[in-house]
């Protein structure tokens, strides 16, 4: 795992756009996992401005969403699968069945088996993209998920209901559980870039780059990985050394 500096968000943005159009270029059909939350919009930003313009061919790609909220009854306005479609499927002009979302409700189990064996029809997954909780979290993998674990329903710790709180915005309760790709279905991944920014997330970002791989930090977990990446602004990689 290398971490990587750079200025600014769009800075961080602009790596991680390098990343997809590589992937673009070496493969015919590229897997892309995608987050959602404040951090990656910059970079959703930039490929929709560059789909539009023809210069990246991103509807060639299959996307697959990280992780999703679950509950009976959600708001579809609130789901993270609703965030992908309108920050950069839509926009985009990238048809939607090129998306492979959660749902928020059904047998957990089938939910969870039905995504590792849509990852492995589609080849695999070739770039992972990926924010950070200010916990560590990756995707909806709270401390404690073990390493190995598959995509399966997570609980979801007060300090990432609260973050999410923004989407429920007061029409529903936030939800107390999370469907979510698994640390090791992450890990099966052939680059993994997580990107950070804003000084919110200098903490974490400290943490991991100094301590050992643990448990109590899922992020930690790509210190095994063979390409993984974590790159970061000026503000959120301040305790870097
Ligand atoms: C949520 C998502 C994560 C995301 C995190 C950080 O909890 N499940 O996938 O990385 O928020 O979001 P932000 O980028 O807004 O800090």
């Amino acid at each position: 795992m290398i971490f990587q500096q750079v200025e600014s968000p769009d800075d961080v943005a602009e790596v991680a756009f390098e990343r997809i159009q590589h992937w673009l270029t070496a493969k015919s059909e590229p897997v892309f996992a995608l987050p959602t939350g404040a951090t990656p919009l910059p970079l959703y930003r930039r490929l929709i401005e560059a789909t539009r313009d023809g210069r990246l061919p991103l509807a060639r790609a299959r996307f697959f969403a990280l992780d999703e909220f679950w509950g009976n009854d959600l708001p579809e306005s609130s789901t993270f699968r609703h965030f992908l479609v309108t920050r950069l499927l839509s926009p985009a002009g990238i048809p939607l069945d090129r998306l492979v979302a959660l749902p928020t409700s059904g047998d957990p189990e089938r939910v969870a088996a039905t995504h590792e064996s849509a990852i492995r029809a589609a080849g695999g997954l070739d770039l992972v993209l990926l924010g950070i909780g200010g916990n560590g979290h990756i995707a909806f993998n709270e401390p404690g998920t073990p390493h190995d674990s598959r995509t399966g329903l997570r609980v979801l710790t007060e300090k990432t209901r609260l973050a999410n709180g923004y989407l429920f915005a007061g029409h529903h309760p936030i939800p107390t559980h999370g469907m979510t790709m698994g640390i090791g279905t992450i890990a099966t991944a052939r680059e993994v870039l997580l990107m950070a920014s804003g000084s919110g997330k200098a903490g974490i970002i400290g943490r991991l780059q100094d301590g050992p791989v643990a448990l109590e930090l899922p992020a930690s977990s790509l210190k095994s990985h063979g390409d993984a990446r974590i790159v970061v602004d000026r503000a959120a990689g301040v305790a870097l050394n």
